[in-house]
């Protein structure tokens, strides 16, 4: 069996969570691949509002595993916490949350150095989730960092203690003040391992590679978006690791011919979190309406969301370097009531018009075309099926798929889980 992938197309925020929970019910096994808490998956069920930041989205169901991979990173204070949510309302999870012993450990220290790092970057910063995303990573790629199966280790402390020397005289380095208070940071740290400890740590790559050969089926979650990949994303102001499809290979353990179907999903506008640029932002009315009716919040930090139109060349750029083969729209709801909708289909980039994602997309670099659709003017809340759905946004979504090559197979409707129309 094949793995299924499911993945941001834009600056992550698209509601992936909402949309692993209800494709759930189709899948044995759902995996985590890469990005850790600075992700917040949000779902909405039975009058319940769950945020997700490391555990998959398939927890609430029965029966589904929940794989963390190794191209996730841990937070054992956030995990902690994440975990005591699901208990207070009664969801087990001892038995369906199994822990990759690759994924590595996002230490206290390196909390410390994504906020040195930020701070010190001052007008240049990347908006961070100051999650140590970033720090977590770089040990990682330099060879130093810490795993899950070190834990297993009788001297993990030893190299715990190793690594946080090591970090704190780096902190030096950074000229800036940073408060902490390295006891309260650990006695909280070693309570996350404590609870950590508790979850069954696996060799996940094999533990999925069997399930394929069962004839299991798999769904891998992208966290973030595509246009925050560490290498085809608004580099530097993206997160730090491969949020598109091939992230799932290296981040699961999963050959790249064994990738089954590949779920794109977009907002029907745009929005984007933190620093960076972003061509079709609006800083008008109708960027503040996004905002406001689609509350346009992180789930993470609950900084305010940047909102613009929808932008094709960014999205066919993501559907390209992913190979999606279905889309689903997110919150076409929000759109409801625009006069007029705009989309960007193309740039101006160095005195020529392109339909491609350029090298540098700062405004000082592109300016915008846009095509205009009208707009509809009726509640999608309620609607159940596709058939309902106003022709002035069907008008829209064939535009995408004509553009995109691509058939728009999920229209969601709004938060909750029943709030799905499928196509
Ligand atoms: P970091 O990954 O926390 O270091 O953040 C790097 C950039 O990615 C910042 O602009 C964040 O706002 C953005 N980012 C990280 N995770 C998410 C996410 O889950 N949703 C949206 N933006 C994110």
């Amino acid at each position: 069996m094949a793995v299924d992938l499911l993945l941001g197309l834009q600056w992550g925020d698209e509601g992936k969570g909402k949309i692993v929970d209800v494709l759930t019910q189709n899948y044995d096994i759902i995996a985590r691949f890469q990005g850790g808490p600075n992700a917040g998956h949000t779902l909405i069920f039975d009058g319940f509002k769950h945020v997700l930041h490391t555990i998959p989205s398939g927890i609430f169901h029965k029966t589904a595993m929940n794989v963390v991979g190794n191209g996730v990173v841990i937070d054992p204070v956030i995990f902690k916490k994440e975990l005591e949510n699901l208990e207070k309302h009664d969801i087990e999870y001892v038995s369906k949350l199994l822990i990759s012993r690759k994924a590595h450990l996002i230490l206290p220290t390196h909390r410390l150095l994504d906020a040195a790092s930020e701070t010190s970057k001052g007008k240049a910063k990347i908006g961070s989730t100051l999650k140590g995303i970033g720090p977590t990573y770089m040990d990682k790629t330099g060879r130093n960092g810490m795993r899950v199966g070190d834990l297993e280790l009788e001297n993990w402390k030893e190299k715990y203690d190793a690594l946080t020397a090591k970090h704190l005289s780096m902190l030096n380095y950074f000229d800036v003040q940073v408060d902490y208070n390295l006891a309260e940071l650990e006695a909280e740290f070693c309570k996350g391992i404590d609870k950590l400890r508790t979850l069954q740590f696996i060799d996940s790559e094999e533990y999925l590679n069997n399930a394929m050969k069962e004839k299991k089926t798999i769904l891998a979650e992208g966290a973030q978006g595509s246009l925050l990949d560490i290498d085809f994303g608004t580099y530097p102001f993206v997160t730090s690791s491969n949020t598109t499809a091939a992230g799932a290979c290296t981040g699961l353990g999963v050959a790249p011919n064994k990738i089954g179907e590949v779920y794109g999903i977009f907002k029907a506008y745009t929005t984007r979190v933190g620093s960076g640029p972003f061509p079709t932002e609006l800083f008008d009315e109708d960027g503040a309406t996004m905002g406001r009716v689609g509350n346009e919040f992180g789930a993470t930090t609950g900084r305010p969301r940047r909102c613009g139109w929808l932008d094709l060349v960014a999205l066919k750029y993501a559907v390209d370097i992913n190979g999606v083969t279905q889309l689903m729209m997110m919150k076409g709801d929000v759109l409801s009531g625009f006069e007029t909708l705009k989309v960007a289909t193309s740039y101006n980039y160095k005195g020529k018009e392109i339909t491609h994602l350029p090298y540098n997309i700062e405004p000082e670099n592109v300016t915008v075309n846009y095509t205009e659709f009208k707009g509809w003017n009726a509640d999608l809340t309620k609607m159940t099926s596709a058939e309902s759905l106003p022709k002035n946004l069907l008008d829209y979504i064939d535009f995408i798929e004509k553009e995109t090559g691509v058939p728009v197979k999920i229209v969601s409707v709004g938060p909750d889980r029943k709030q799905t129309i499928m196509r």
